[in-house]
């Protein structure tokens, strides 16, 4: 990924939070602990296979809604980390070299340039739901089940369905993002979307779209903080729910470059 990927180059986010943190710690006592965005990795992948389910659900963990962490990494993360590693980055904690607690990966913010590129999402759990019974194991198939019967009553009342004009050449790349809890709010998701945006201005994108769920009201409003608009109403989205049974909708935002 270029320049973007140089340990420690920390811009105006983290630098914020470097203060934030050293004073903060200073006032507890705490040990202080650095966390940086560097480019990902090809040994990091278990770690961000491991994150992308523990935040599946708006930032919580989604094993209650999906419980097969390897079908769930392999629709959210698989293509980025596989087929596309030169697009993300991880933030990471930690030393290498066992003198203070060890290295971990505690985010990531994994990038497509052309979002034509990235197999449906039908494509990458087919072979999961022949191998591994997605459609019968009790860890999957109440939700699997019930997005196939919210697509039709959706195509039947004429819905928009929420993957319908993803692809839009003023926004052909997109990205996902997720922290978990210890390295949220310090300003290091700003990092990660700034230094993404950099490197697809590098290689001549016109613009980022992503896809977040309506309901999950931190995502959208950070996406705004970071230059993001609505894009479309937000549409219902087949399967999930919240844990009190509502059904949740897929808002799109873009930003141009
Ligand atoms: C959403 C997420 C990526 C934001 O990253 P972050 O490092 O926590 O956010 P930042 O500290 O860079 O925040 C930047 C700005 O975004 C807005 N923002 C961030 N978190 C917010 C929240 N919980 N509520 C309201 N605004 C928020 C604020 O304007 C903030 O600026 P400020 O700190 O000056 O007020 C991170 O919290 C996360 O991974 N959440 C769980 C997973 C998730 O929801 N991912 C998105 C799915 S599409």
């Amino acid at each position: 990924m270029g320049e973007p990927g140089r340990v420690g180059n920390f811009g105006r986010a983290g630098v914020r939070w470097h203060a934030a943190a050293g004073s903060l710690a200073a006032l507890s006592g705490l040990q202080y602990r650095e966390m940086r965005v560097r480019p990902y990795e090809q040994r990091d992948r278990s770690e961000v296979r491991r994150i992308c389910h523990e935040t599946g659900f708006m930032g919580e963990p989604v094993d209650w809604l999906w419980r097969d962490r390897e079908s769930f990494a392999d629709a959210f993360s698989g293509y980025w980390t596989d087929r596309e590693p030169e697009s993300a980055l991880v933030v990471e904690t930690g030393d290498e070299d066992g003198e203070g607690p060890a290295r971990r990966v505690v985010g990531y913010l994994l990038g497509c340039v052309d979002t034509k590129k990235v197999p449906s999402i039908v494509r990458v759990l087919w072979p999961h739901v022949i191998h591994r019974g997605l459609l019968i194991r009790g860890g999957t198939a109440p939700v699997l089940w019930r997005s196939m019967a919210d697509i039709a009553g959706d195509i039947v009342r004429e819905r928009k369905l929420p993957m319908e004009d993803l692809l839009d050449e003023r926004w052909p790349s997109h990205l996902h993002i997720d922290l978990l809890p210890e390295a949220r709010g310090r300003g290091l998701g700003s990092q990660l979307v700034e230094r993404y945006l950099d490197y697809l201005r590098g290689v001549g994108s016109a613009g980022c779209h992503l896809e977040t769920i309506f309901e999950n009201r931190n995502a959208v409003a950070f996406f705004k903080a970071n230059g993001f608009q609505l894009h479309g109403d937000p549409r219902p989205s087949p399967g999930w729910r919240s844990r009190s049974g509502e059904r949740l909708h897929i808002q799109v935002m873009v930003r141009s470059l």
